[in-house]
């Protein structure tokens, strides 16, 4: 998977000497079609995002936060611009390679957890690890370790209904830690 140098906006193409941009778009461009009326959720957006920058994207319900986070993770495919992701082209990738790339490199923590109801706590944690193929002892102790910083540690063996939405909502947050 080639990393490219990413342009700087507005600079003759040349990218930065040191590029610590982590998460770049250009013209983002995202439109829902479902036969009778179609929504332009994303109208060009433009994003620079440096490493250890924290960014917050606000707006009312349905301006398309959601739709502008799936598209920037490759959740989503989007219709017209690019993502460069720690100089990752999305568009190159092939859904294996954006699914892998999301699992090695990035952290999800979704609106509604999505905490598998089945799993105990420290399972939910730990199954992006097993699923990745890591050593399963190694996993149950990161996942033990990953719960204990968020202070779940005695939740570890509890089920999702179990737990209150910050418990579940600390879980997930483990999990993409
Ligand atoms: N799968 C979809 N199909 C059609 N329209 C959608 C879909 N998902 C979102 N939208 C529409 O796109 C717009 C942005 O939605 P969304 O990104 O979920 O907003 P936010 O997260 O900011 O509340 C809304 O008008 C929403 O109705
Ligand atoms: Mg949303």
């Amino acid at each position: 998977m080639a990393v490219e140098a990413v342009p700087e906006n507005g600079s003759n193409g040349v990218a930065a000497p040191k590029d610590d941009r982590i998460v770049v778009a250009r013209k983002l461009t995202k439109i829902y079609d479902s036969g009778e009326i179609e929504v332009r959720a994303l109208r060009g957006v433009n994003l620079d995002v440096r490493k250890g920058e924290m960014v917050a994207v606000m707006g009312p319900s349905g301006c398309g936060k959601t739709t502008l986070l799936n598209c920037l993770s490759g959740i989503d495919e989007f219709n017209g611009g690019e993502v460069w992701i720690a100089g990752h082209r999305l568009s190159k990738m092939n859904d294996n390679e954006k699914t892998d790339f999301r699992a090695l490199k990035m952290g999800f923590i979704f609106q509604n957890y999505n905490l598998l109801p089945v799993l105990k706590s420290v399972e939910n944690v730990e199954l992006p690890l097993l699923v990745r193929g890591d050593d399963p002892k190694e996993s149950r102790r990161r996942a033990i370790a990953a719960l204990e910083a968020v202070g779940l540690h005695e939740e570890a063996n509890k089920k999702p209904a179990e737990l209150s939405g910050g418990q579940q909502q600390r879980v997930s947050i483990a999990r993409a830690s």
